[in-house]
């Protein structure tokens, strides 16, 4: 079944009956895993509270362009680069007229200008509003940009007349905005990723570790299983839930990972490194609690193995993704490092950058390969997921 999971919704209500219906809809949203956001216009306010919304959505409503106090929470750019989907349900004939014109003189239709997110409509109007020839231009010019339209379906509406224009069901439009982020890119493939850190345990109780929310990883697995791969998660610990459909393997320790990457590849088309795994680790482990009874320690450390390297260099080599955390000469940096260690693509992140990455919800990436690159403009880390893979069927199109 399609999913919201790890999805940022932005949920625009704008003001006819069935903004009622959004309620609902939020719910809905959410029970396909989103996290909702919701933009309300001021006719919406007519009909259904903020109040509802923002208890529903368990997020504050956005409701003024023009408001210091909101734009210092999240603005309207941060909002528009917040969505991996701009919902507008109901949309309103009025609402349709300004988006199809391009005007942005609200908050709605200032984000839906300012985001690089795919929008989707539920109109909802009078049936005679939605045959006038100027809503069915205003309707063909958004579909021509690509904005994809749910409904709206038939039936009695609330002023009493019968034919096309009631809101599309809540639950059909939650459908559709999952069905969205499914995609045929890798199916039948079967492609594994590391993520989050590795631990290297000093004693029982403790231990050398990298800093790694993990997030990336975990976006990369559930953009995977969108595209129709056979998923597996190699993960170092996370306060992360596993995405769903995925196998998933805890591990701690490089070694582990390292083990379970090498038993399983065989099997693999494709492989993503993106666990940010311990260079070194202690060279024994004590079976007690190490005492803090001297003034100094010194602790004598060896080098991990470099799991994606084994991995590169196995006999069933996968198709083989590095990620490389750069603070300066990022490009150069990230290529030299794909060459050394034998790998297919590199995605070069740039960790001086402290708006992105690490434990950030949002990344911005380039993505190399041997003969060209492609730089991925800051957005979620879902969104960034999807484009990885994305460029990873298209490549691995190219090499068979
Ligand atoms: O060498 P560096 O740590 O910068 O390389 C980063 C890439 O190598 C990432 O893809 C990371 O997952 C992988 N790596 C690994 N095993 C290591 C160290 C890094 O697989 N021991």
């Amino acid at each position: 079944m399609a999913h919201l999971f790890n999805r940022n919704v932005l949920l625009g209500v704008s003001g006819g009956i069935a903004a009622y219906k959004s309620a609902e809809l939020v719910r809905q949203l959410q029970q396909l895993g989103a996290t909702v956001r919701v933009v309300m216009t001021r006719g919406a306010q007519e009909f259904i509270t903020p109040l509802t919304l923002q208890a529903l959505s368990g997020n504050p409503v956005h409701i003024e362009l023009l408001d210091e106090q909101a734009e210092m929470g999240m603005g309207h750019i941060e909002l528009a680069r917040w969505a991996d989907l701009l919902l507008i349900a109901p949309a309103t004939a009025d609402l349709i007229a300004r988006l199809s014109a391009g005007r942005a003189d609200d908050l709605l239709s200032t984000v839906a200008l300012a985001t690089a997110a795919p929008l989707m409509l539920a109109p909802a109007m009078n049936q005679q509003m939605w045959k006038d020839p100027a809503t069915t231009a205003n309707i063909d010019t958004l579909s021509f940009r690509g904005i994809r339209i749910i409904g709206p379906a038939a039936g009695q509406q609330a002023c009493g007349d019968i034919g096309l224009g009631r809101m599309e069901d809540p639950s059909i439009i939650a459908d559709a905005a999952a069905c969205l982020f499914q995609n045929s890119h890798l199916a039948g493939k079967h492609i594994m990723i590391t993520a989050g850190p590795t631990r290297e345990a000093l004693d029982p109780v403790r231990y050398i570790s990298n800093n790694s929310s993990g997030k990336m990883g975990y976006a990369l697995a559930a953009a995977a299983v969108d595209a129709g791969a056979i998923t597996t998660l190699v993960s170092g610990p996370v306060t992360l839930k596993p995405p769903e459909r995925i196998q998933f393997l805890s591990v701690q320790s490089a070694q582990q990972m390292l083990d379970q990457c090498i038993e399983l590849i065989p099997e693999c088309d494709i492989f993503i490194g993106c666990a940010a795994v311990a260079d070194y680790r202690p060279t024994k482990m004590d079976n007690q609690k190490i005492k803090k009874n001297q003034a100094k320690m010194t602790l004598q450390l060896e080098r991990n193995p470099d799991i994606i390297s084994a991995v590169a260099a196995s006999k069933h080599r996968p198709f083989t993704v590095g990620f490389a955390a750069e603070t300066n000469n990022v490009i150069a940096y990230a290529r030299d490092k794909m060459q050394r260690k034998g790998l297919d693509m590199m995605v070069a992140n740039d960790v001086s950058n402290h708006t992105i990455g690490f434990n950030s919800d949002n990344n911005a990436v380039t993505v190399l390969w041997h003969d060209g690159e492609n730089t991925l403009k800051l957005a979620s880390k879902a969104s960034i997921a999807q484009q990885i893979i994305h460029i990873i069927a298209h490549q691995t199109r190219q090499n068979s």
